[in-house]
């Protein structure tokens, strides 16, 4: 097989500044050895996040200019609302500044103390919002989810069978059934639409409303036409449409599958529920035709969804991802498998079993990673999660670095170099120490907190 090319050429372009590995282990320190701490400029490759950091196209930045910045009924929000409900035919659609303000406002409605919202795995904002109006947040994926090895091709499927019993105790307690595509918290996971199916059935079973986290829904069906057996000969729009049919509401960010900035939407079929919520947006975010939004925003959102489904762009996205995964395996760096769509999870755990969890081998790793080629990841371990409300502090289940990529930032050279980055890394690992907390603040320590080598 051919080399599959990122499918767009190079028009704009934005320079890297090429630090050394000195002034890498100076600035690190600066920092604290928080890699969130760290000015962007002085980071070669960053993937840190695919959120809000796509690259535009040229399509995108013409929208732009277009953009209408009336208050009320600007043709910019007809533009978007058209290019939402032509993949996600829901009745209501309110622009947000991002998606975890479509969580709040949904959640500001249907949360409340002794409520419980269950998903596949809620992503950490979707579980704050959740949490902040005091209803529990339930995770139950699939056991397959769990184990960083196992090859399921649907590792983000919801346990229904978990599911139906925690519907038939729960009762009253659960306003919604919500479920995350691709399942980020749990790798960049997919779901297939026969999981996303029977769990719609089940909601609605029970007298529930079915909402999706649909951020990533683009890689999640193209993952589907790949993997899933009657989907391959399909059309990725056709399978989103068939993702979203059978859910009564979905929450987004544009800053991932929208190719946008900044932006996302609460989408409903309910009347009363868009009434409520509508009411809350306008508290929050501004007039239901912007939301939070320029004009501009949601012009280039509109054209943003119009991109995203291509399935060139697409091949090439998911291939990014495995290529990078592959060659990493190669020279013994274990990630978690299969890879996801928008990122690459190492198994920090299993790479450097000479450094405890309480010394946390995932932030280790992601500052060796800066040190030594000046890529920035996040830690997604005991760092982020270790810390309990009671003050304690645990192992978390996993110890993973993730590597997000933006999309359309980075070429096969920059994949390349990651690579090797990491040949340095592996050949040195047993060389690496862990690290300790010197301060931390009260909630989310993985933002700030300040760390030291040991
Ligand atoms: N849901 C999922 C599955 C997400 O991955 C994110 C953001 C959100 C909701 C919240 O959206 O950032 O627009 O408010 N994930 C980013 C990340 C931050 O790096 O994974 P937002």
């Amino acid at each position: 097989m051919r080399t599959i090319i990122e499918p767009f050429r190079i028009k704009v372009v934005e320079p890297i500044r090429m630090t050394t590995r000195d002034e890498r282990e100076c600035f690190v320190a600066s920092a604290d050895y928080n890699l969130f701490g760290l000015h962007s400029d002085d980071v070669l490759i960053d993937l840190l996040t695919d959120s809000g950091t796509s690259a535009m196209s040229a399509a995108q930045q013409a929208a732009l200019i277009g953009g209408d910045e009336s208050y009320a009924g600007s043709p910019s929000f007809f533009r978007f609302e058209a290019a939402v409900k032509s993949l996600f035919p829901f009745k209501h659609i309110l622009p947000t500044h991002q998606g975890r303000a479509a969580e709040a406002i949904l959640f500001s409605v249907l949360g409340g103390s002794h409520r419980q919202v269950p998903s596949n795995t809620h992503f950490d904002t979707t579980r704050a919002n959740i949490e902040a109006t005091g209803a529990e947040a339930v995770d139950l994926v699939i056991e397959e989810g769990h184990d960083p090895d196992n090859l399921h091709p649907f590792k983000g499927n919801m346990d229904t069978a978990k599911l139906e019993r925690f519907l038939a105790n729960a009762g009253d307690a659960v306003p919604c059934v919500m479920m995350t595509v691709t399942n980020n918290a749990g790798g960049g996971q997919p779901v297939s639409l026969a999981n996303i199916r029977e769990t719609a059935a089940l909601a609605h079973k029970y007298g529930k409303p079915f909402i999706i986290d649909g951020c990533r829904f683009a890689e999640n069906a193209y993952f589907i036409k790949l993997r899933e057996p009657g989907q391959e000969g399909r059309h990725v729009e056709a399978i989103v449409r068939d993702m979203f049919a059978v859910a009564d509401g979905m929450t987004m960010s544009a800053k991932k599958d929208a190719f946008a900035n900044i932006g996302g939407w609460l989408a409903l079929n309910d009347d009363h529920l868009a009434q409520s919520v509508r009411e809350r947006l306008i508290l929050t975010e501004g007039f239901p035709t912007y939301g939070g939004l320029a004009g501009r925003d949601l012009d280039a959102i509109a054209q943003g969804l119009k991109e995203i489904v291509d399935e060139d762009y697409l091949a090439y996205r998911i291939r990014t991802a495995s290529y990078i995964a592959e060659r990493l395996e190669k020279l013994g760096v274990p990630t978690v498998k299969p890879s996801g769509g928008h990122a690459i999870f190492i198994n920090a755990k299993k790479f450097l079993p000479h450094i405890p969890p309480l010394e946390y081998p995932g932030q280790a790793l992601a500052v060796a990673m800066y040190i030594e080629g000046g890529i920035r990841s996040c830690e997604i371990g005991t760092v982020m999660f270790g810390r309990h409300p009671d003050g304690s502090e645990h192992p978390a289940p996993m110890e993973l670095v993730r590597m997000a990529l933006p999309r359309r930032v980075y070429t096969q050279s920059h994949a390349d170099y990651i690579v090797e980055v990491f040949e340095t890394i592996a050949k040195n690992k047993d060389k690496l120490t862990g690290m300790r907390i010197t301060w931390e603040p009260e909630r989310m320590r993985h933002f700030s907190a300040k760390f030291e080598p040991i």
